[in-house]
C-alpha cells in the first residue's frame, strides 16, 4: 500500500543533510551558536521541512507524542538559557511576567487581567476546583475520558467536601455530545468541568455550545485546555467559559513547566483564593490590631504568588512569537491535515482498525486514537519505539488505545513511516 516508502527514506536523507546545513552542530546538550532564520511562511511541503530544522528534536526520531509534551524550538530554548544566565550573572530578581501575560492574552483572546501564570494544567484546575463556592451534594458534570490532572482534583474535592461527580458519555458527533450534556443537567448541577480535547481519543468537544448551555442555567464552566493552545486557532473569550486551564508545554512548544489559568473577570470574585503570598494581595499589615489582609489584587495575580522562574516567562513570550510568525491558522490547518491523512489511511488499512477518534471534521484535530481488534496495541508502540517512532499508549479510563499526535515538525513522511509499521504489525 505504501509506495511512499522509498520516498520516506530518501527524503529523510535529504532532511538530515538540510538540517545539518541549516543549524550546524546539533549534538545533544548544545544549543547552536547561530539559529537559522525562520523561513518565510508558506503552505509548501518545503516550508515545513525547513521549519523542522528549527527544532533540536533529533532528525532520527519521528515524534508523534506531542500530546504528552511538545519539543521547543531553538529560539525558545535559547531565550530561556540566555535569561537564566543573565539572572545568575547579575542577580536580577523577577521580570518578564507582564511580557508573558501580554503575549498569552493576545494569543488566547483574553484580557491581560484574566490570565494567571501557572506551572501546568493540573495547578490551574486545582486553583479553580478548590476556589469555586460549592457545598456537599452539588453536582459536577465530567466525562469518562479525564486525565489524572483533571480527574483527581475533583475526586479529592468529592472525597473531602462531598460534591458529587456525574459522568456524561461523549457522543460520536458534537451534536450528540451537546445533547448528552444538556440532558444530564439537573437543579443540583453547579459545574460542568470538561476537557476541550480529552487526552484519550483526541475528540474536540463542542465547548462553546456546552458553555452556553451552562451559562443559561447559572452553572460554572471549567475547561481543561491541555491540548488546544497552539493546536487550534483558539479564542477563549469566544468559547465563553468561566475558567480555562491550559499549558504552554504541549502544542504551544513553550518551556516545560509553564501554564496559564484564565478566569473570566465576571467570576473573579466568586473564585476564592486559597493560596496566599507575595503579589496576590492588595495590601496587608501585620502591625495593625488585628493584623489585616486588605484585599486581593484585581487581576489574575491573585491566584499565584512568590518567586517564579522569570526566564520561563520569557520563553512563553518567545513561543507565542514563534507561533505568530508561522500563523495560528496555518498551524491549525497543517496539524489537522497530517492527522486527517493518518486517520483516513488507517481506516482503509484494515477492517480490524477500530477508530476511536470521530471522523466528523468539527470533532477532530491533531490527535488520532485507535485500537486493533484481537491485538494488543501496546505491542505496536513497542515495535515503533525500536524504529524511534514515538507514540503514546493510552491506558487511562481503560481505553487501551494508541494515540498519535501531530505537530508542525511532523511531515507526511513521518505519518507514512508509522503507517508502514502498523501495516507490518497487522500482518504479524
Ligand atoms: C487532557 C489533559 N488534562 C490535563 C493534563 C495535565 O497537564 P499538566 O501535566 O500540564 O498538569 C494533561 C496532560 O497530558 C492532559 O492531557
Amino acid at each position: 500500500m505504501f509506495a511512499h516508502y522509498t520516498r520516506i527514506m530518501s527524503s529523510r536523507r535529504d532532511f538530515l543533510k538540510n538540517s545539518a546545513l541549516l543549524v550546524g552542530a546539533m549534538s545533544f546538550g548544545n544549543l547552536p551558536a547561530a539559529i537559522a532564520p525562520l523561513p518565510e511562511p508558506s503552505d509548501d511541503e518545503s516550508y515545513w521541512k525547513l521549519l523542522r530544522a528549527q527544532f533540536p528534536l533529533s532528525p532520527s526520531r519521528i515524534f508523534l507524542n506531542n500530546g504528552t509534551v511538545g519539543p521547543s524550538p531553538f529560539v525558545v530554548l535559547n531565550e530561556v538559557q540566555q535569561d537564566m544566565l543573565e539572572i545568575d550573572t547579575t542577580g536580577r530578581y523577577g521580570g518578564h511576567e507582564e511580557t508573558a501575560i501580554k503575549a498569552l492574552a493576545g494569543f488566547l483572546g483574553t484580557e491581560e487581567s484574566e490570565i494567571s501564570l501557572t506551572r501546568n494544567v493540573t495547578e490551574g484546575i486545582n486553583i479553580a476546583c478548590w476556589g469555586l463556592p460549592l457545598k456537599a451534594k452539588d453536582e459536577i458534570l465530567m466525562t469518562g475520558h479525564e486525565h489524572v490532572g483533571h480527574a483527581t482534583p475533583w475526586l479529592n474535592r468529592a472525597k473531602l467536601h462531598g460534591v458529587v461527580i456525574r459522568i456524561v458519555p461523549l457522543g460520536k458527533t458534537a451534536e450528540e455530545t451537546l445533547k448528552n450534556f444538556k440532558d444530564r443537567i439537573t437543579p443540583q448541577t453547579r459545574v460542568i468541568s470538561i476537557p476541550h480535547i480529552p487526552c484519550t481519543i483526541g475528540q474536540v468537544l463542542p465547548v462553546k455550545e456546552i458553555c452556553t448551555a451552562a451559562r443559561e442555567k447559572g452553572i460554572f464552566s471549567l475547561i481543561d485546555g491541555a491540548h488546544p493552545p497552539g493546536m487550534l486557532e483558539l479564542n477563549i473569550k469566544d468559547i465563553g467559559c468561566d475558567v480555562y486551564a491550559g499549558c504552554c508545554h504541549k502544542w504551544m512548544l513553550g518551556p516545560k513547566g509553564t501554564g496559564f489559568l484564565y478566569v473570566s473577570a465576571a467570576i473573579r470574585n466568586d473564585l476564592q483564593v486559597y493560596y496566599a503570598g507575595g503579589g496576590f494581595d492588595n495590601g496587608w499589615d501585620m502591625l495593625s490590631t488585628p493584623p489585616v489582609l486588605k484585599g486581593y489584587i484585581d487581576n489574575g495575580h491573585r491566584y499565584y504568588y512568590g518567586t517564579q522562574n522569570a526566564s520561563l516567562f520569557k520563553g512563553i513570550a518567545k513561543a507565542v512569537e514563534f507561533q505568530g510568525q508561522i500563523g495560528k491558522k496555518r498551524i491549525e490547518n497543517r496539524v489537522k491535515q497530517l492527522a486527517a491523512y493518518l486517520q483516513d489511511h488507517l481506516t482503509r488499512l484494515s477492517p480490524d482498525i477500530e477508530m476511536l477518534t470521530p471522523v466528523e471534521s468539527v470533532s477532530r484535530a491533531a490527535q488520532v486514537s485507535f485500537r486493533i481488534t484481537g491485538k494488543d496495541i501496546q505491542k505496536l508502540q513497542n515495535q515503533c519505539n525500536e524504529k524511534h517512532i514515538i507514540t503514546r499508549y493510552v491506558a487511562e479510563n481503560d481505553i487501551k488505545c494508541l494515540r498519535i499526535s501531530t505537530h508542525i515538525y511532523n511531515s507526511f513522511n513521518d505519518i507514512d513511516a508509522f503507517l508502514l509499521e502498523t501495516e507490518k504489525f497487522l500482518k504479524s
